[in-house]
Parts: structure tokens; C-alpha cells; sequence
């Protein structure tokens, strides 16, 4: 009889066991993905801004931090952490993605079952595919939304997400601060992916042969900002409400605009998007609970530095006061071990979860949910941590840190 693998499929059966063997890693759904969705949409997700170099950043660095493994204790490795009073089974959550359906039509109603399968956070995005509403009705307290800004009528659409957070029992709001402007895009332009979108004879090509996508777009409908449809006058057909988006929304808050919604909203508060110390100690100082430290993976500025580099700086100043996250890279349990060494309490993937749906359909965010939670309980016992609180002593090399200065 063959020696059982502890990467085998185990306990699992049919095709949850046959995607052990498919689709073991990060690598193999982006692989797949980019087979089975029209090639616009492929590189709306995977394209950064400018030249890409931000993108290929944020893996560098993550790639070039050495944890040295130690030994000498065997404990039962447990993979899960309390999280504003919440319990989730592994610290690695979904973060948000506007537009999600272009590369899964359907993609975030599959997020919050990938979230309520792996009892994971899922950040749902002001500009996701389905509403806040319908994504707390699968995914529970396991839902945090993030806001954009929409300033006019004194933020009457801002608060009105609130509210609705609120009724819907979202555990966490999540304020983007890193798109102050619409990022350049160029794979995007080159393939006009623009507002209002017309197809060209290229596109319709690309959708003919990405039957799986395609099939995907007949059941599910045109992609949607469903957050947002009730907000516009008129029809809120996708042109209709891509305009409307494109002349509202803001994508960033000024810190009195933060400390307003902490006296808005009683649960937990973050802000995404801050990569600078004084900007976390903004944060603190206008009520946040936590910051998301990102750096949008890599799609606002090709300048920014990767958030792996400049979260030590920004524990040093905050430490304590505010809890850290970070995204952007994050693509398996080994990155996740990575930058909770640094001092992350917890991370999210972005690309990665889009890429499951896209490689494996609805079913691909629980399979990813399922893979990067053994790779992190496995990752974890080699650098001889045996709990999430246990990567705070490991020993590491981090060459990149970024100098802030005293
Ligand atoms: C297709 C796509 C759409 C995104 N849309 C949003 C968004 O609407 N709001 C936001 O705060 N971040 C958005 N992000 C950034 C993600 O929340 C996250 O910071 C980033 O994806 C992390 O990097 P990773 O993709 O390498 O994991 C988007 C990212 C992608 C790839």
C-alpha cells in the first residue's frame, strides 16, 4: 500500500479530493485562471499600475523573508485567532475587490460562501457584485465591508452603507485611503476597458472562447455595483451606474472624515491603504481600531513601497495602540507566517481568491479557503510556532525594512 501524504486528499472525497491533485497552490489556479477567462479580464486583476513593477515588488520582498525553523517542542498546531471578539479558524481573510464579477461573474456571492466554509473575514467591497445585505445573509459576522467615499450631500451614501452595515450585523467597516485618484491602468486601456464599455471584434473573441466564463456570465448577468444601484437616478443599468461611480466616488478620507464614522458606527473600525508611520498614528488619533497596511497590491502607485517593508516602522510607532493587518502579495501560508512574524495580526488575499473562482468555478474560494489554511497550520509548525500568538518569537531576516528615520 503507498505511504499516505500529509498533502494527500485525507479525509476528503470526490471533487474536493481530485482539486488536492488539480490545484495545489497559489501558482496552479493563477495558471488556470488565465486559461479560462477572457484575456481582459485576466489583466484587470493581475495588472498593477504603470509598469507592474509595485506587483512584482510586493513578491520580492515577501519572497526575501528567511524564517529560521526551530525545534525541540510538539504541540497540536491551532490555527485559530480572536478577532474583535470574534472567533475565525485561520487569520488569513478575503479582501475587497470592486468589480470582482468581471474575472467570476457571480465571484462575490462565492466569496461569502468561501468565507462562511472556511469561517474566514471577508472584506465585501462598496463595489462588489452583490450587495452587503445579501452577502451577510451567507457569511454572517464574518463580514466586514470596506467604504469608499461618496462626499456629496455630506457623505449621504457614505453614512446611508453604514447604517445599512449596521442592520445587516457587518462585524467591520473598512475605509480605503490609497485611491485619492483613479490609478492609471494600462493593461485596461490597451484593452479598452473603460466606462461606457463597448465591445470590440477582439473582446467577443475572447469571450467565444472562454466558454466557462461565458456560461458563468448567462447565469449570473452583466457584472453589477449592486451597493450602489439604489443611490442613481434612473435606470441603474451598468452604464448608468459606472457613471455615477465615476463621478462621486472618492477614494479616500480625510482623518476628521474617519473620526466622524468612528462616532457613527460602534463596531470595529479600520482604514486600508496607509504604508507611513504618521499616517498610522492619524489613524489611532482619529479612533481607528486597526489598520489594513496595503499598498492595494500594487495598482495605485508603482512608486510605493511593498507593506511587508514598512510594517515594522509602523509597529514601532503604533504598537499596542491599534491592531495590523496587511495585504498585497499574499499567496499562500507560508507569506502569511511571513508577515505575522513582522507583526501583522492577520492578512488577506486578494488576487488569489479571484483566481480560484476563475481556475475552478463557485467552489474555488472554499478549495483556496481549505489549501492556504493547511499550508499556514504547516508553515507555522516548520518555523516552530504552534499558534498564530506564537509567530511573534520566531527568528527571522527581514533584508528590506524600510528606514523612516527617528
Ligand atoms: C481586481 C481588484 C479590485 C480591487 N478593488 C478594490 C476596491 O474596490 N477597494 C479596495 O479597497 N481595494 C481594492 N483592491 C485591492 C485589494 O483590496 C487588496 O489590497 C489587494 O488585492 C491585495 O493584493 P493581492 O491582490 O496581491 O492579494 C482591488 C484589487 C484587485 C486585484
Amino acid at each position: 500500500m503507498a505511504a499516505k501524504s500529509a498533502w494527500g486528499p485525507g479525509s476528503k472525497s470526490g471533487r474536493a479530493a481530485r482539486l488536492t491533485y488539480a490545484a495545489p497552490t497559489y501558482e496552479f489556479l493563477e495558471k488556470r485562471a488565465r486559461r479560462r477567462v477572457p484575456g481582459f479580464a485576466f489583466d484587470f486583476v493581475q495588472g498593477g499600475t504603470g509598469a507592474d513593477w509595485g506587483v512584482d515588488e510586493n513578491r520580492r520582498v515577501l519572497d526575501a523573508v528567511q524564517i529560521v525553523p526551530r525545534y525541540g517542542e510538539l504541540e497540536k498546531v491551532e490555527t485559530g485567532v480572536e478577532i474583535y471578539g470574534r472567533r475565525y479558524d485561520v487569520p488569513i481573510g478575503i479582501a475587497p475587490t470592486g468589480m470582482d464579477a468581471l474575472i467570476w461573474p457571480g465571484s462575490t456571492m462565492a466569496l461569502a460562501k468561501a468565507a462562511a466554509h472556511g469561517n474566514i473575514p471577508y472584506i465585501t467591497g462598496t463595489l462588489a457584485n452583490s450587495t452587503l445585505e445579501e452577502v451577510a445573509e451567507v457569511a454572517g459576522g464574518n463580514t466586514w465591508l470596506q467604504l469608499y467615499g461618496f462626499p456629496r450631500e455630506d457623505h449621504r451614501v457614505t453614512f446611508d452603507l453604514i447604517a445599512r452595515a449596521k442592520t445587516a450585523g457587518v462585524s467591520a467597516i473598512v475605509a480605503t485611503l490609497d485611491a485619492p485618484v483613479r490609478a492609471k491602468r494600462p493593461r485596461d486601456l490597451h484593452n479598452r476597458l473603460v466606462v461606457p464599455f463597448r465591445p470590440t471584434p477582439r473582446t467577443v473573441w475572447q469571450v467565444a472562447t472562454a466558454p466557462h466564463w461565458a456560461l458563468a456570465l448567462l447565469r449570473n448577468g452583466m457584472p453589477r455595483f449592486a451597493n450602489i444601484d439604489r443611490y442613481v437616478d434612473g435606470r441603474p443599468t451598468l452604464d448608468n451606474v459606472a457613471g455615477f461611480v465615476q463621478r462621486e466616488l472618492k477614494g479616500t478620507f480625510s482623518w476628521e472624515e474617519i473620526a466622524r464614522m468612528r462616532r457613527e458606527w460602534d463596531g470595529a473600525l479600520l482604514v486600508k491603504g496607509v504604508l507611513h508611520p504618521d499616517d498610522a498614528e492619524e489613524a489611532v488619533k482619529a479612533g481607528a481600531d486597526g489598520i489594513l497596511v496595503s499598498n492595494h497590491g500594487g495598482r495605485q502607485s508603482d512608486a510605493a513601497p511593498s507593506p511587508v517593508d514598512v510594517l515594522p516602522g509602523i509597529r514601532d510607532r503604533v504598537d499596542g495602540r491599534t491592531d495590523l493587518f496587511l495585504d498585497s502579495g499574499v499567496r499562500s501560508g507560508l507569506d502569511a507566517v511571513r508577515a505575522m512574524a513582522l507583526g501583522a495580526r492577520a492578512v488577506f488575499c486578494g488576487r488569489a481568491y479571484l483566481y480560484a473562482l476563475a481556475a475552478l468555478g463557485d467552489g474555488g474560494g472554499a478549495h483556496f479557503a481549505d489549501l492556504i489554511r493547511e499550508e499556514f497550520a504547516v508553515a507555522m509548525a516548520q518555523s516552530g510556532a504552534w499558534s498564530p500568538a506564537g509567530l511573534g518569537d520566531v527568528t527571522f531576516r527581514h533584508p528590506g525594512a524600510f528606514d523612516f528615520g527617528a
